[in-house]
């Protein structure tokens, strides 16, 4: 059943409190509610229940016989209720058998098990009967009741009282109190056998803050990293948006087994480990930074979500999206912003553009939707932040500062939408609400362009369009208001003669430029000021100009995607010979690697096979676009063959060190060995050889074993069975032995199914999963074949029931079936349809429907 936005209907009832009273045992849990209800309007009571059993309800003081209420569905209504009620609720749930990890749920096993739970979007109703919907906001009181055997009792907010259990010796109870207001969203609770580590924070207004980090003892050594995150988070939220905790105690919970990152939960975060965990040892420099974005991302929440939050669920961008927009700028502080800028558009083009580009399409804020899990997607989220960053630099810095001042100042403490949050935005420039069309509007809008120089008059003249293509189901585009960071470059000097945001909020639109003295280079999308693809007129000569002048990291970085698209992807005839990418390329490297090596080991990117894949919409051939990259990552590494080791020479392994520029030194070295391997420079496997034994760090041994096992060298499974060996006892770094194996160039369907069914193997712990399959997704030409979608769509049968989230999100990395050659694309499309008849979760079926809808 499907629900729609234009269908919002307030709740009859508030909840004013909610006292909460969770009794853990061997097999089951009870769960005891009272819930003080007062009505705010004509209508039902309404509570939501899943997998739930009723043993007892009350209404005001008496039982409320069966005819008083309607069970069904997931819902439970009561018609006449009074205008304020008491309800006890009395339920009995089974987190020991609970698999989809979503309400409350067993985790681990042995001496690791532990009780956590996951309440976003509509984890709650598992774990009682409630009104819960974001609208409601409650204040909760928590008592958790369990076995000593697990010490560690905790829920949102401050504790008020821990003691033991009178009459049962081998049991104790802790109650919590959360004092905000809140969704049963943010309600969160964990019993468990758990270390800490603890550190403090003053805020900008004196409250003393204890900051907790929760992990099993074996991983309490890699929690700083963790931890110095959270304090740099808590300062720049000060500093750049005015926003303070509000609590004394701010916790963090690692759990091995989750669905998502992480979870912002009211004073009580629930982590994935593998967003949590850091240690040089055991993670790699690319972890490490994420660890750092998602405990920011998680922490900027308490403003961006908790405090004020979402009306309903189609409003999930105005949480997610602002809360990414400002991880982001946390994270561009921290390091080289034009590579943090590189990272988050890559991921971008990577998997948004092609979400807007596939039969999943939807607008960042849905419409409609069966089940909104099935929307937490990177349109919603990397895309609302785009929309966020637009508003961001359209404003400036000092307006767009007033405009958050004025939407907290408004909002704090309600539940909001998105029209409220532009309302705010717009306080000092009212063209700020058309930016409402963005949320609306799937597709990604393609920008064409081009200049025209008259010499007589020096005026340069810029043309834009944009399309943005029909999504069936939707209205028919409107053009919508596109920031374009403009430069004008000298060609004769390289320097920048005139520098312009022009917004093109018209189909056509012609910019005109003044007093230009000669035809200059134009520079465009600077920064990636919008989310849109962009092709404009340019002589690939223009774009070498660029690499070599652009001020901008982020727009080298950009012109070296243009140059490889041109090569890779052009229709036949207009394909762009590789020479001037070549060219360009060695004239920058060797400079650029001593000034700069993080940024130089992006500019050798070449799109992965599936980015490419996304800008391909019709024949697409897996193998010959395989062919087509690994062609010209050849010629590339055959072009600068006496670089490599030069550059690798200048990059020797040294003493650990966690500075921006051990961390670019590190990059570059693993990209210039892959280079070095692909060249057959001389030598190179032992460098390879040698790395691995002399890392200093995880970023270096699993770069060389990366590289062994890509290039099938000669001791690959050697080193493979010594990474195996050396940490078999921690689980996120199996997770990268599993992953190497399942993502290599060279992997077989054969190699997947033995990984499969390794004794490591765990079809319950979703990092598991996604290191094989998740890994092997990224091979289109083993996925695309009727071996690898056998053992794709098995796994998705596996996990439908069991773990229907994870497995709807698997789907939809198939979404692209529709575009393939035949006979692929016939042979997937049956496979689709097999798979429709045998599965029954509401998360697969509603994507399946949309995947299959293209058809
Ligand atoms: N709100 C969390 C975050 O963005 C994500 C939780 C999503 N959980 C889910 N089951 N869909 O940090
Ligand atoms: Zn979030």
């Amino acid at each position: 059943s499907k629900i729609n936005l234009k269908d919002y209907q307030k709740p009859s009832f508030a909840v004013e409190t909610v006292d909460l009273d969770i009794k853990l045992y061997e097999d089951h849990a009870q769960v005891a509610s009272t819930l003080q209800m007062v009505r705010q309007s004509a209508g039902d009571l309404v509570l939501f229940g899943e997998d739930l059993a009723l043993l007892a309800i009350t209404m005001n003081g008496e039982s409320l016989p069966s005819e008083r209420y309607q069970h069904r569905a997931g819902k439970l209504t009561i018609a006449d209720a009074p205008d304020d009620v008491t309800l006890e609720i009395q339920v009995r749930i089974c987190p020991q058998t609970n698999t989809a990890l979503e309400g409350l749920y067993m985790a681990g096993s042995g001496d690791d098990t532990m009780f956590v739970t996951q309440c976003e979007p509509e984890g709650f109703r598992k774990i009682t009967f409630y009104p819960d919907r974001p609208d409601v906001l409650a204040v909760f009181t928590t008592r958790l009741e369990a076995d000593k055997r697990y010490p560690t009792l905790l829920a949102n907010g401050n504790l008020v009282e821990a003691g033991d259990v009178s009459g049962t010796p081998d049991r104790h109870y802790a109650i919590w109190h959360d004092p905000t207001n809140k969704p049963s969203y943010l309600f969160a609770c964990v019993i468990a056998d758990l270390d800490v580590l603890t550190d403090s924070y003053t805020t900008s207004e004196g409250r003393e803050v204890t900051l907790e980090l929760y992990a099993k003892s074996a991983d309490i050594d890699k929690c700083d990293v963790g931890m110095q995150a959270l304090k740099d988070a808590m300062r720049w939220d000060e500093v750049n948006y005015g926003r303070a905790y509000d609590l004394d105690r701010y916790m963090i919970v690692a759990v091995s087994q989750f669905n998502m990152g992480a979870m912002e939960n009211k004073g009580l975060n629930i982590f994935n480990t593998a967003c949590v965990l850091s240690s040089p040892e055991t993670t790699t420099d690319a972890r490490s930074f994420s660890v750092k974005s998602i405990i920011a991302h998680e922490y900027f929440h308490n403003w961006t979500g908790n405090r004020i939050t979402c009306r309903d669920w189609f409003q999930l961008c105005l949480k997610e999206g602002l809360t990414v927009y400002r991880d982001q700028s946390f994270s561009a502080d921290q390091q080289s912003s034009a590579v943090q800028r590189i990272d988050d558009v890559a991921t971008l083009r990577a998997h948004q553009f092609a979400e807007d580009a596939g039969p999943l399409a939807h607008p960042v804020r849905p419409e409609s939707f069966v089940e909104i899990n099935n929307f937490y997607t990177t349109t919603v989220y990397e895309k609302g932040a785009e929309i966020v960053r637009m508003i961001a630099n359209t404003l400036g810095p000092v307006n767009f500062r007033k405009g958050t001042d004025e939407y907290f100042r408004r909002y704090d403490g309600q539940a909001v939408t998105v029209e409220d949050f532009l309302s705010a935005l717009s306080i000092t420039d009212s063209k700020i609400e058309d930016f409402i069309d963005w949320y609306r509007q799937p597709g990604t809008p393609v920008v064409t362009g081009h200049q025209n120089y008259d010499s007589d008059t020096q005026t340069l003249t810029i043309t834009l369009s944009q399309k943005t293509r029909h999504v069936a189901g939707f209205d028919a585009p409107k053009p919508l208001p596109i920031p374009v960071a403009t430069a004008l470059f000298d060609r004769n000097t390289g320097n920048i003669v005139a520098e312009r945001m022009l917004l093109l909020d018209q189909e056509t639109q012609a910019f005109v430029f003044e007093n230009v003295t000669s035809e200059p280079v134009v520079s465009l999308l600077r920064d990636f000021s919008a989310p849109v693809q962009l092709n404009y007129a340019y002589q690939d000569a223009d774009l070498a100009f660029l690499l070599e002048h652009e001020t901008n990291g982020f727009n080298r970085w950009q012109v070296t995607q243009m140059l490889v698209n041109r090569i890779l992807l052009q229709n036949k005839g207009e394909k762009s010979s590789p020479d001037i990418y070549l060219h360009a390329l060695a004239q920058t490297l060797p400079v650029l690697a001593a000034e700069d090596a993080m940024l130089a080991a992006r500019l050798l990117d070449i799109p992965s096979a599936q980015e490419l894949a996304s800008a391909i919409p019709q024949d697409y051939d897996p193998e010959a676009i395989k062919a087509q990259r690994e062609g010209l990552y050849q010629q590339l590494a055959l072009a600068l063959k006496d670089e490599w080791a030069k550059l690798y020479k200048q990059l020797p392994i040294q003493a650990y060190q966690d500075s921006a520029d051990a961390r670019g030194r590190r990059a570059l070295r693993n990209v210039v060995l892959d280079m070095a391997v692909t060249a057959n420079v001389d030598g190179a496997a032992e460098w390879a050889q040698q790395q691995y034994d002399n890392a200093s760090c995880m970023t270096e041994r699993f770069g060389a074993l990366k590289v062994m096992v890509n290039h099938q060298l000669a001791k690959a499974d050697d080193y493979l069975a010594d990474f195996y060996e050396r940490f078999q006892d921690n689980d996120l770094v199996i997770d990268l032995w599993f992953s190497v194996q399942a993502s290599a160039d060279t992997v077989t369907p054969d190699a997947i199914t033995a990984l499969l069914t390794h004794k490591d193997f765990d079809w319950n712990t979703p990092n598991r999963v996604r290191s094989v399959v998740g890994a092997f997704s990224s091979q289109p030409t083993v996925l695309w074949t009727a071996d690898g979608l056998d053992i794709y769509t098995g796994v998705i049968k596996k996990l439908d029931t069991a773990n229907p989230v994870l497995a709807s999100r698997l789907l939809q990395v198939l979404a692209r079936w529709n575009t393939l050659t035949e006979p692929r694309r016939q042979m997937a499309h049956e496979q689709l349809l097999d798979l429709q008849k045998q599965v029954s979760s509401k998360n697969v079926l509603e994507s399946l429907e949309s995947v299959l809808g293209s058809a």
